[in-house]
């Protein structure tokens, strides 16, 4: 049976490895984080703190900085803005767990496992407001202006997808609409970001703007597939949530529609009743239909490398070329 993400496949290289060029900037991104994360009121102070804990792969404001590199010059605005992306990344987080009513992410307890729904929202709006505040910082608007646009498309595709819960008749097209809303969506704005405040030319600017399109495509195909055949141990967060939810991703489509009659409705049973996790693993390996969705991620990534191409060669552009292969092949 295909699994995805075992911890025997730990020896791969992490994102600390491709992100080594930022690596002081992003050390500064987690002082600031723990610096701006505070509150003057013990127990809220707590909760807050919790939001700095939740350390993940830090992969936004990387992108950020790297795309700045790539593009030109790395500058305090940029350093502020690693900041602001990875409050809203973790904001989106923060809601996404009580959506998913998960209990682990990024190693630890959930905010709503610890604290509760109730809290979790207000440490989400917490998050967000402070996040546009910060970015209100740095002496132009532009950037609060590109990050709202995209925090709001991040929230419809988190809407969609709620909506869609229990819709067992999800289109491939839908499907790759709400991803690219609720994840690529951020991750492109996290590169175009990058490159605007280096100086990049509209060319290069729209080019990694799409180089973190596709590469937020790719990331989420391969977190739906972690999801579905993932290890809790090495991603640290609760999986099997988008089924448990009834969210059709893209292995469960392709199974779907390559199935009919009495197979297909067997199918659509399994899923329903959320049961026989095993055997319906065992269905999407057999049906190639695993595999399908990790071709699917790997096509997004050639088309992230292919957007570089209008970028001058330098040893940035070949980490994002690599980072854009290491999204789809991670196991974390
Ligand atoms: C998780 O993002 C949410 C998705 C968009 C799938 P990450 O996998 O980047 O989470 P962290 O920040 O590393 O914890
Ligand atoms: C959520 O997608 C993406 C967000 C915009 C927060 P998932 O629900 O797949 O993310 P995980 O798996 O909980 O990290
Ligand atoms: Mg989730
Ligand atoms: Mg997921």
């Amino acid at each position: 049976m295909t699994q995805v993400g075992t911890s025997n496949e730990r020896s791969r290289p992490s994102a600390g490895d491709l992100f080594l060029e930022v690596r002081d900037e992003l050390q500064q991104v987690e002082i600031r984080l723990q610096a701006e994360l505070r509150s003057r009121h013990e127990q809220v102070d707590r909760v807050v703190r919790h939001g700095y804990r939740l350390g993940g792969k830090r992969l936004r404001p990387a992108l950020l900085l790297l795309a700045s590199r790539a593009c030109g010059e790395l500058t305090d605005a940029h350093r502020t803005l690693a900041v602001v992306v990875e409050m809203i990344h973790t904001a989106t987080l923060v809601h996404d767990d009580v959506l998913d009513e998960a209990d682990l992410r990024r190693h630890v307890d959930t905010v709503n496992a610890r604290w509760g729904n109730e809290t979790s929202v207000l440490l989400g709006d917490f998050l967000f407001s402070h996040a546009f505040y910060l970015a209100s910082t740095i002496g132009t608007a532009d950037a609060c202006m590109l990050i709202g646009k995209s925090t709001n498309r991040v929230c419809e595709g988190e809407m969609r997808q709620t909506l869609a819960e229990g819709d067992l008749s999800l289109g491939e097209d839908d499907y790759f609409a709400i991803i690219d809303a609720k994840t690529a969506e951020l991750c492109a704005c996290c590169s175009e970001l990058g490159a605007m405040f280096a100086g990049a030319d509209d060319e290069c600017t729209s080019a990694l703007a799409s180089y973190g399109r596709n590469l937020g495509m790719a990331f989420q195909i391969a977190d739906d597939l972690l999801d579905l055949a993932g290890c809790e141990e090495a991603t640290g967060k609760s999986l099997g949530r988008d089924l448990a939810k009834q969210k059709l991703t893209l292995p469960l489509i392709h199974a779907r529609d390559t199935l009919v009659d009495g197979p297909r409705n067997q199918l659509l049973e399994l899923i329903k009743e959320g049961r026989d996790h095993d055997a319906l693993l065992a269905q999407l390996s057999e049906l190639g239909s695993l595999e399908y969705a990790r071709q699917v991620a790997n096509e997004y990534a050639t088309k992230a490398i292919r957007n570089l191409n209008v970028v001058r060669d330098s040893p940035t552009k070949a980490t994002l070329q690599k980072l854009a292969k290491f999204v789809v092949s991670r196991s974390n």
